[in-house]
């Protein structure tokens, strides 16, 4: 039975990706999803500069999900560099995504620029980040021709393949996406979080964040991402990363069968530790047994068949 993926003529040895901005810091806390039975693993999204980000609160879990408002902190791409090198010498077999973000295209380009030079073997552009949007305006990926616009300069300074992080928060993810495959990405990543939302304290009578707003990940949002995983399909050629509310294995196979290739995995760590990655191949690999699957890209977009 094969559970390997062959993404962008990068091969993957199971469907599993650590999603940016879960433990995708350091090289060893990388390196520490893959002995624990991770296929690939997405690092934190960096900008051009260092950024501190929102101040606490930022993170809470609620029940059916999890809201933040981390704001993109990080050390800035310049120094980052050495923590690739680390996780590339320690995991030759598992891929490498590096995420970038930026204030406007030509930071992003540049931010890129420099991607491009370290031992990644994708690169995924975060153009969706909802909890920043007081800093930085709405996200490119909630507008369809600076998705275009912005995705065409990047695929001008890089021959690695690119991966567009789309927003849920739209009314039309597949004409985006779309939009995205016509200027050049290799694939999708699908989705970032929902939002932002908002939680309230009633006996401090305040939001609960410091930011007051958040994006919306965890279990809640799955059925957004089952649909925009879906969406995207139908409207474009290239694969897709699929992200969002993938708990447990069950919910890995419905985001296969939605057209995801690969599978984003998040907030699945803080329900069941680094035990996730290894629980949700098992099931899929049980599910394929079953059911008389022999290769994993059989279960992809069959949801679309009926
Ligand atoms: C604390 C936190 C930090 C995140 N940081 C990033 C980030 O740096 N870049 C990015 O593209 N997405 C980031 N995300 C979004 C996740 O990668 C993912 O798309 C989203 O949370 C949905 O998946 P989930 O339901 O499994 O959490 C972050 C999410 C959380 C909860």
């Amino acid at each position: 039975m094969n559970l390997s993926v062959n993404f962008c003529g990068v091969n993957f040895p199971n469907p599993t990706v650590l999603a940016s901005g879960y433990l995708g810091v350091t090289g060893s806390s990388m390196a520490n999803c893959i002995n624990h039975g991770c296929g690939g693993v997405t690092a934190k999204s960096l900008f051009m500069e260092e950024r501190l980000g929102h101040p606490n609160p930022t993170v809470l879990t609620y029940p059916g999900g999890m809201i933040n408002a981390i704001g993109l902190c990080g050390e800035g791409i310049k120094k980052a560099g050495h923590e690739f090198e680390l996780y590339a010498k320690q995991c030759p077999d598992n891929p490498l995504i590096g995420s970038v973000a930026g204030h406007s295209i030509k930071d992003i380009v540049e931010c890129a620029e420099i991607m491009d030079s370290y031992p990644v073997d994708l690169i995924e552009l975060n153009f969706s980040c909802p909890n920043v949007e007081d800093e930085m305006g709405r996200p490119i990926a909630c507008d369809p021709i600076m998705t275009e616009n912005a995705t065409r300069e990047v695929r001008k300074i890089t021959k690695k393949p690119i991966s567009i992080k789309l927003s849920p928060n739209v009314p039309n993810i597949g004409m985006i996406a779309k939009h995205a495959e016509e200027a050049g990405a290799d694939a999708i990543t699908a989705i970032n979080t929902v939002g932002p939302g908002m939680l309230i304290d009633i006996y401090m009578r305040r939001p609960i964040l410091a930011n007051k707003v958040g994006g919306i990940g965890g279990q809640g949002i799955k059925p957004i991402a089952v649909r925009c995983v879906y969406d995207i399909y139908k409207n474009v050629k290239i694969p897709i990363i699929a992200t969002g509310g993938i708990i447990n294995g069950r919910d890995a196979i419905e985001m296969l069968m939605a057209g995801g290739s690969l599978l984003g995995i998040g907030s699945a760590l803080t329900y069941h530790d680094m035990k996730a990655f290894e629980m949700i191949t098992k099931k899929i690999h049980n599910f394929m047994e079953e059911e008389g699957f022999e290769d994993i890209s059989e279960l992809v977009g069959l949801a679309h068949n009926s």
